[in-house]
């Protein structure tokens, strides 16, 4: 085999390295970062965690569980459906051997181990009975259970029953002890109320020192004599809430919201907490939702129903590095050449990245989109004041008209999101059937620095090995 044979198959190598270039994702795209594609045809994605071996699980309402893991060198996803159970919605996780989900009246668990790929066996009941404790009531209201563990525990959150309940009873996050799970499950009462008076705190996410936070989908509709009537559109405040205070701490709802943008001459800035209209008494009022030992505040505000599903932390794994090399386009003016891809930068570790799902009733519609929350590394919170905007990463271009309810086909709305081990950041949309994949591109001089050189030299040596591999096996087959 001459020089010409051995040039052409490492041209080979490297053309399979670049395959995991994919389809534009059609909407804006914050410098330095780039979203691409990474899985389509996928039937309501919702919750997504990724197992120790890299392999993608989300939930896919109406089929279940689905697997989806990149084929190397060539970069084509594969897939297949780990549980079947149409019933699921969206909650998922995976603990100690267990992949956990819910639909909306159980947590289910099945026996898992990385990288399975095939059906999980085992089954068992976690949790029971969700709604069929509300006061008697039928089930009724938010649907999704969303799940988070840590040290053995489980928490799960469940949203209101209504848009104003006239209690918290259902709007709290309860915990459940893994290690002693009753034979045929815990009945959803039995939880310990770990965070109370939250109204849809779809997603939850530990944070790099372990704290649990959650973001809220506050209530539609308000109008309020005084502060401009129907001030809906912008009020109250989607939030970004930490739970570390003592167990069962009140977080406001049904009694209390937060303000996001009031008229000018009556608002009294972003995060002011005020009370509900159709609930105050002489209890009930502005000042007593504004004392923080009845009522704790978010730490962040978002954009009004803006709708908030997703959170997850960034804890620096892998930050900085060379990906691999693909063919590129930029959003809206087709480049055709080869791009540099790397992982997220170290600036991001410790960051909070919200995956805003968008706005049905809203005029125009808000959201759409994925945003970025600075964390300081040395107080654990936000590096802003809970008056500022959060960032954005990227998302559905303007107009948003066609988004809302009954959204068109091609209108990207957020769900969940995780990073690989890699340090890329998978997002689920479930109204375009999509996992979008984030990565950062080169061509901002961001962090192509010496310990990005050093992995594309790691990178460039494996193609190199491989291809010695290739060689000695034609060799030995000669
Ligand atoms: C609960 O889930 C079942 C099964 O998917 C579905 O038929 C039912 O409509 C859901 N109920 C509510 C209130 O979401
Ligand atoms: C006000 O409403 C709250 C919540 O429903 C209730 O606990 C409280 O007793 C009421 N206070 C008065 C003075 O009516
Ligand atoms: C981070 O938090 C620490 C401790 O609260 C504070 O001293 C420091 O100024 C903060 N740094 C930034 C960049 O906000
Ligand atoms: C950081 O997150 C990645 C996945 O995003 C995970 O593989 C890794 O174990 C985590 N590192 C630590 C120190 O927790």
């Amino acid at each position: 085999m001459g020089p010409e044979m051995m040039l052409l198959l490492c041209t080979l190598f490297l053309l399979g390295a670049r395959g995991i270039s994919a389809r534009d994702t059609g909407g804006f795209v914050q410098s330095p970062f780039r979203a691409e594609v990474w899985a389509a045809d996928i039937q309501e994605p919702r919750g997504l965690v990724i197992d120790d071996a890299g392999d993608v699980l989300v939930v896919s309402r109406g089929v279940g569980i689905i697997a989806l893991w990149e084929e190397i060198p060539n970069g084509r996803v594969d897939r297949t459906t780990v549980v079947p159970n149409w019933d699921l919605n969206h909650g998922i996780a995976i603990y100690d051997g267990w992949l956990y989900a819910s639909t909306n009246t159980t947590v289910w668990r099945w026996r898992y181990y990385p990288a399975q790929r095939q059906n999980a066996i085992g089954m068992e009941i976690v949790i029971r009975n969700i709604n069929n404790d509300y006061q008697g009531r039928p089930l009724e209201g938010h649907a999704t259970r969303s799940l988070a563990i840590q040290r053995g525990i489980l928490y799960v959150s469940v949203g209101s029953g209504s848009n104003v309940d006239a209690d918290s009873y259902r709007a709290r996050l309860r915990s459940f002890d893994l290690a002693s799970i009753p034979w045929g499950g815990y009945d959803y009462a039995q939880g310990i109320v770990f965070a109370d008076g939250l109204r849809n705190e779809v997603g939850l996410a530990f944070d790099t020192q372990g704290r649990l936070w959650g973001v809220e989908n506050g209530a539609d509709e308000l109008q309020r004599s005084g502060l401009g009537g129907d001030i809906h559109n912008d009020n109250p405040a989607e939030e970004m809430n930490l739970f570390d205070g003592p167990t069962g701490t009140f977080y406001g709802y049904p009694y209390c919201w937060t303000e996001y943008d009031l008229p000018s001459g009556v608002g009294l800035g972003r995060g002011t907490q005020w009370a509900w209209p159709s609930l105050m008494n002489g209890t009930i009022t502005d000042n007593w939702c504004r004392e923080v030992r009845n009522n704790r505040p978010p730490e962040i505000t978002m954009q009004a129903h803006a709708a908030p599903l997703g959170i997850t932390f960034y804890n620096g794994s892998n930050c900085g590095s060379f990906l691999t090399s693909s063919s590129s386009f930029s959003s809206g003016n087709e480049i055709n050449g080869i791009q540099d891809l790397f992982s997220f930068d170290c600036e991001y570790e410790g960051d909070a990245f919200v995956a805003l799902h968008g706005s049905w009733n809203r005029n125009p519609p808000v959201g759409y989109k994925v945003v970025r929350i600075r964390m300081n590394a040395t107080s654990g919170l936000p590096t802003v004041p809970v008056t500022r905007n959060v960032l954005d990463v990227f998302g559905r271009k303007e107009p948003l008209a066609q988004c809302g309810d009954g959204a068109s086909q091609s209108c990207f709305r957020p769900v969940d999101l995780k990073f690989t081990a890699q340090g890329v950041l998978l997002v689920t949309s479930d109204n375009t059937g999509e996992i979008i994949r984030v990565v950062q591109d080169s061509s901002n001089g961001k962090s192509p620095g010496s310990s990005s050189d050093a992995s594309r030299i790691a990178v460039l040596s494996g193609y190199i090995s491989a291809i010695a591999i290739v060689f000695s096996s034609l060799f030995y087959h000669a």
